[in-house]
C-alpha cells in the first residue's frame, strides 16, 4: 500500500560562540569539574551573547539543515519550532525565523514541551506531511536555555545550555512496512501531575516575569529512566523491531547517567547511543537535533539505517521518533 512518509532531507545546527567550562561555573557557585562531570558528564556548555535571541539561534540552524537538503526559502511550507525559551510571548519565534529566512508563505508556530519540544514539533509536521497538507517542512529545536537559571542555585545552573538544531522533512512516497525510510512512528505522552518537579516559577499569566528553573533532581532522574525505556520499547513494538534492530538512539542530552541506566534498561549498548552533551550541555528543545546533526555530519549514523529518537522533560512530557534515514 502506498503510503506518504516525511523523510529526513537535512541537518543542521549552531551553538554559541560563549563556551562556559565546569571551571568557569566554579568560579560563582560552589561546584566544581570533579561534581558535574561525575553526576551529570557534562564539561562546558555554551551562552548565547546578550543580543542573540532564541530565533536568531534557530535561523542559523534552520540555514545551516536547508543547505544540507538542498532546499531555498521558496520550498517551506510549515515551520515548526520547539522551544521553552521564545524571543517575545507573541509572535511566535517560528514565525520570526519564516522572516529571517525570506519564506514567502506556509505557515509557522511554535510548540512548547520543554525537553520534548523537539519530538513534539517533529510529530507535528510529520502529520501535517502525512495529511498530505505539507511538502516540505523545517522543524526547529531552539533554546537560549540560560536566561532561565539562577546563576546562584548549583542545583540547576551547571546543567543547561544555550543551542538550536533543525531538520528539514520532504514528503515522500512509502509501502507503508516497517522498512520504509521516514518517521515510521512518533509517540507523544504528558503527564501534568508532575508539574511541581520540574518548572519555572513565573511566566505572563503568573506575574509577568521569566522565572526561573526549579527541579527536584532525584525525582526527575528516576522518572526519566521509567518513561525513556517506555517509550524505547513502545516505538519497538509498534513497528515490529526488537532493541538488536536499532542502529542508533540519538537521546535528549540531559545527564550521561539517564542515558547509561536507560541503554541497560533497554539493552542498546552505549556505543549505540549518541552522546554529545559533554559539549553543550541539557539544550532542552535543541539537544536532539544537535546530537543527530553531529552524528550524520562525522559519518557515525548512515543512509538507511533506524534511529530512535526519545526525549523526556517538564510537564512531564516525553515521547520518542523511529526513523529510518
Ligand atoms: N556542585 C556540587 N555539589 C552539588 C551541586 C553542584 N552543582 N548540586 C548539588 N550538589 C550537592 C547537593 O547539595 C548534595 O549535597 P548534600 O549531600 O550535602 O546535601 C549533593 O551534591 C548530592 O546531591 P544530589 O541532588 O543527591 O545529587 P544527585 O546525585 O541526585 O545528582 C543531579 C544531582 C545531577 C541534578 C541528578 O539528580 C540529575 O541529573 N537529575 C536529573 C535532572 C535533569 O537531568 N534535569 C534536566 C531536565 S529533565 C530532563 O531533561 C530529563
Amino acid at each position: 500500500m502506498s503510503v506518504i512518509r516525511s523523510r529526513l532531507a537535512g541537518v543542521g545546527a549552531y551553538l554559541p560562540q560563549r563556551v562556559v567550562t565546569n571551571d568557569d561555573l566554579a568560579k560563582i557557585v560552589d561546584t566544581s569539574d570533579e561534581w558535574i562531570v561525575e553526576r551529570s558528564g557534562i564539561r562546558q556548555r555554551h551562552i548565547a551573547a546578550d543580543d542573540e535571541l532564541t530565533s536568531d539561534l534557530a535561523t542559523r540552524a534552520a540555514r545551516a539543515a536547508m543547505e544540507n537538503a538542498g532546499v531555498t526559502a521558496d520550498d517551506i511550507d510549515l515551520i515548526v519550532v520547539g522551544t521553552t525559551t521564545p524571543d517575545d510571548t507573541f509572535p511566535a519565534t517560528a514565525a520570526k525565523v519564516q522572516a529571517n529566512l525570506g519564506v514567502p508563505g506556509g505557515f509557522a508556530f511554535d510548540v512548547q514541551a520543554v525537553c520534548s519540544g523537539f519530538l513534539y514539533a517533529l510529530a507535528t509536521a510529520d502529520k501535517f506531511i502525512r495529511a498530505g497538507d505539507v511538502k516540505t517542512a523545517l522543524v526547529i529545536g531552539a533554546e537560549t536555555f540560560s536566561r532561565l537559571l539562577d546563576w546562584t542555585d548549583r542545583d540547576t545552573c551547571v546543567l543547561f545550555g544555550d543551542g538550536a538544531g533543525a531538520v528539514v522533512l520532504r514528503a515522500a512516497e512509502g509501502e507503508g512496512k516497517n522498512t520504509d525510510t521516514g518517521i515510521l512512528s512518533t509517540h507523544l505522552h504528558a503527564d501534568g501531575r508532575f508539574r511541581d518537579l520540574l518548572y519555572v516559577n513565573g511566566g505572563p499569566s503568573r506575574g509577568q516575569k521569566v522565572g526561573f528553573v526549579k527541579m527536584e533532581g532525584k525525582e526527575v532522574f528516576r522518572h526519566a529512566v521509567t518513561k525513556l525505556a517506555g517509550v524505547v520499547e513502545e516505538a519497538l513494538a509498534a513497528n515490529g523491531y526488537t532493541s538488536a534492530d536499532l542502529d542508533w538512539i540519538v537521546p535528549h542530552q540531559a545527564n550521561r547517567r539517564i542515558l547509561s541506566s536507560t541503554s541497560k534498561k533497554v539493552g542498546v549498548g552505549e556505543d549505540r547511543i549518541v552522546v554529545t552533551l559533554d559539549r553543550h550541555a541539557n539544550t532542552s528543545a535543541a539537544s536532539i537535533p544537535l546530537a543527530l546533526c553531529t552524528a550524520v555530519t562525522d559519518g557515525r549514523i548512515k543512509p538507511g539505517q533506524l534511529i530512535l529518537l526519545e526525549a523526556m522533560g517538564g510537564g512531564f512530557t516525553w515521547g520518542s521518533a523511529l526513523i529510518r534515514l
